[in-house]
C-alpha cells in the first residue's frame, strides 16, 4: 500500500515558475506530496493561473485588507489549515510571515532563495550578487524562522555568474536550478526523510 502524499500549501506573489514545478512534480505517480492550495497575497498574478490550470484550489489573501502582519499571517494559516495543507511551502512569497505561521506548522515551513545564504539575504539577491561582483551565487531551500532568510538550511546548489550575465540572465540560470531542486527537496521533506539537528538538516536515505 502506498502511503497518503502529504497535503501542502504553495504561498506564491508572483509568475508561479517555481509553483508550476511543484504541481509538475506532485503529477507523478511516485510523488509523496500534493499541492492541496495555493494562496497569494495579492490578485491578478500569474501563480493564481496556474493553480487553476492544474485544478488546485488557490485563494488571495490580499495583505493590503489586513490591518498587520500578525492577522495577515493568521488570515493565510487559516486558509491552509481549511484546505487541510500540513505545511508551507513559499515559492517567490514576498511577504515575512509573522512567528504564529512556524507556531502552528512547526518544522514545516519551506523557502527557497535565490542566493547562497547567509550571503544576500533579502528582496534583490540577484541584484545584490551582480552589483557585489560575487563570481559564484546560487539557491538555498531552508526551513523557515522568525528572522527572515535564516533558518536551517536543507539544500543548496551554486550557479556561476558570468562576465556579460544581467540581472535576467543570471535570474534565468538561477530559476532553472530552483525548479530542479525545489521539488527535490520537498518530495524529500513529504517523505518524512529530513531531520532538524540544531541548525543542520541531516538527509535520511530513501
Ligand atoms: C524565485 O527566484 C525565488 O527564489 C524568489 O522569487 C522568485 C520567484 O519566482 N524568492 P516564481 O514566482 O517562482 O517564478
Amino acid at each position: 500500500m502506498t502511503a497518503p502524499r502529504k497535503p501542502i500549501a504553495v504561498l506564491v506573489s508572483g509568475s508561479g515558475t517555481n509553483l508550476q514545478a511543484l504541481l509538475d512534480w506532485s503529477h507523478d505517480p511516485t510523488s509523496a506530496f500534493r499541492v492541496a492550495v495555493v494562496v497569494s497575497d495579492r490578485p491578478k498574478v500569474g501563480a493564481l493561473g496556474r493553480a487553476s490550470a492544474a485544478g488546485v484550489p488557490a485563494v488571495v489573501v490580499d495583505w493590503r485588507d489586513q490591518p498587520n502582519r500578525e492577522a495577515f499571517t493568521k488570515a493565510v494559516c487559516d486558509v491552509v489549515d481549511e484546505h487541510g495543507a500540513s505545511a508551507l511551502v513559499l515559492a517567490g512569497f514576498m511577504r515575512v510571515l509573522a512567528p504564529e505561521a512556524m507556531a502552528r506548522f512547526p518544522a514545516a515551513v519551506i523557502n527557497i532563495h535565490p542566493s547562497l545564504l547567509p550571503s544576500f539575504p533579502g528582496a534583490d539577491a540577484v541584484g545584490d550578487a551582480l552589483a557585489h561582483g560575487v563570481k559564484v551565487t546560487g539557491v538555498t531551500v531552508h526551513f523557515a524562522e522568525e528572522q527572515v532568510d535564516h533558518g536551517p538550511i536543507i539544500a543548496q546548489e551554486a550557479v556561476p555568474v558570468l562576465e556579460d550575465d544581467t540581472r535576467a540572465t543570471l535570474q534565468a540560470r538561477i530559476q532553472h536550478v530552483e525548479h530542479r531542486v525545489y521539488p527535490q527537496v520537498v518530495q524529500a521533506f513529504a517523505a518524512d526523510r529530513l531531520a532538524i539537528e540544531g541548525r543542520s538538516v541531516v538527509w535520511e536515505t530513501a
